[in-house]
């Protein structure tokens, strides 16, 4: 997967624009707060899912302005393709002059992994992350899993609601029955996906955080769950069960796949208690480059890989790491200080100052 060329029109801050870009590593370098940023949410834009940064679609048209318009050349599949965003009352996509459709049918024609200073909280906190980062990553390769999911939440709505309503009816507990018995079914086909995902996801973040610690340093990863495992329908039903008193207590359902999580090991020790600013950061950055890797591995596609604000706080050889592991496919990477970027690599540079993008090097007189 390559851009070849993007063109936006009324596009948060920045100035209409018309770009090429370059293969391989194409650097986006400039002050604070000059649009490097939203150039590659206009790119993300194009995988047909939401903002990276969470933003609403009004948010992405300029200020003042009523639209705006992106339009992206791709090498996909073997051949030029070209996608088209609208963004006013509503967002719609062309792809190859076909449309307007809703930008869903941009999902898996475009792809992209994208690794920006908020996903730092994949490592920091919680597990809700954490199941976001498997489960978005797991629809871009088995789009079905996304109405699993949805069934999974509708089943898991009607369990909540009737433990809040079973204390006072106890006519009720045949209906938790059979709503446990759809929930583990449904769950136990998550569990089972999420681990097929992981066998794959796993060994991979691991041999690329161990290149880029020069093998220093293990990274660990490992699905946790109150449920004991396989077969995962049983289990997840056994889990129910016992916690049930629990969860009526509670008014909400403890066990199950929406309260699972990823293991994140350096070491031995969790990494969020223990690791570095540094050691977080590639931690998640072999994550992201993993789910690149294994979206090739099944789809045959290589995502772009967007990058942004990455290189602060690593040293030269998990620098180097990144960007030569992403030599494998095209990269986007936003920086302050384009010199170490620069020193790394032969890619293209474009600086970015005041909403204006202009391809080049530009010294200081
Ligand atoms: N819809 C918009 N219209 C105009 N300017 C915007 C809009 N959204 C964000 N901005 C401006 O864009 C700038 C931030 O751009 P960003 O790409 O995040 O910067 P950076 O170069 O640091 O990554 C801010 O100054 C912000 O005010
Ligand atoms: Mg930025």
């Amino acid at each position: 997967m390559t851009v070849t060329h993007l063109e936006g029109k009324g596009f948060r801050n920045l100035l209409d624009f018309s770009l090429s870009f370059g293969q391989g590593v194409n650097i986006l370098y400039g002050d604070n707060a000059q649009g490097k940023t939203n150039l590659l949410e206009a790119l993300w834009m194009f995988t047909g899912s939401r903002s990276f940064r969470g933003a609403k679609d009004a948010e992405l048209i300029r200020f003042e302005e009523k639209k705006a318009s992106l339009t992206l050349q791709f090498k996909a599949q073997g051949r030029d393709q070209e996608a088209q965003l609208q963004i006013g009352d509503g967002k719609q996509a062309l792809l190859n002059g076909v449309g307007p459709s809703p930008v869903s049918v941009l999902n898996g024609q475009f792809c992209a992994v994208v690794f920006a200073p908020g996903h730092l909280s994949l490592v920091k906190e919680g597990p809700e992350g954490r199941r976001r980062f498997l489960d978005q990553a797991i629809c871009q390769v088995w789009p079905k899993y996304a109405s699993l999911l949805g069934e999974y939440h509708r089943c898991l709505h009607q369990r909540n609601m009737l433990l809040k309503d079973v204390a006072f009816h106890s006519q009720l507990l045949d209906t938790l029955d059979i709503w446990e018995h759809f929930l583990s079914s449904y769950g136990g086909q998550i569990c089972s996906i999420r681990m097929r995902y992981l066998e794959r996801l796993a060994p991979t973040a691991a041999a690329l955080y161990g290149e880029m610690s020069g093998d220093k340093e293990a990274l660990y990863i490992a699905y946790h769950s109150k449920a004991q495992g396989v077969p995962w329908d049983k289990s997840i039903e056994e889990a129910l069960k016992q916690s049930r008193k629990d969860d009526i207590a509670a008014g909400y359902t403890t066990v199950g796949p929406h309260r699972d999580d990823l293991k994140l090991l350096l070491d031995g020790k969790p990494a969020k208690n223990y690791g570095s600013q540094g050691q977080q950061r590639s931690i998640v950055l072999s994550l992201k480059m993993a789910e690149a890797d294994v979206l090739k591995g099944i789809t045959g596609e290589q995502p772009v890989l967007l990058l942004d604000d990455v290189m602060s706080e690593l040293d030269p050889r998990r620098q180097d790491t990144i960007l030569n592991h992403a030599g494998a496919g095209q990269v986007f990477v936003t920086c302050c200080d384009p010199a170490p970027v620069v020193r790394l690599t032969e890619g293209e540079v474009f600086e970015v100052s005041g909403g204006m993008i202009r391809p080049g090097l530009f010294k200081e007189e």
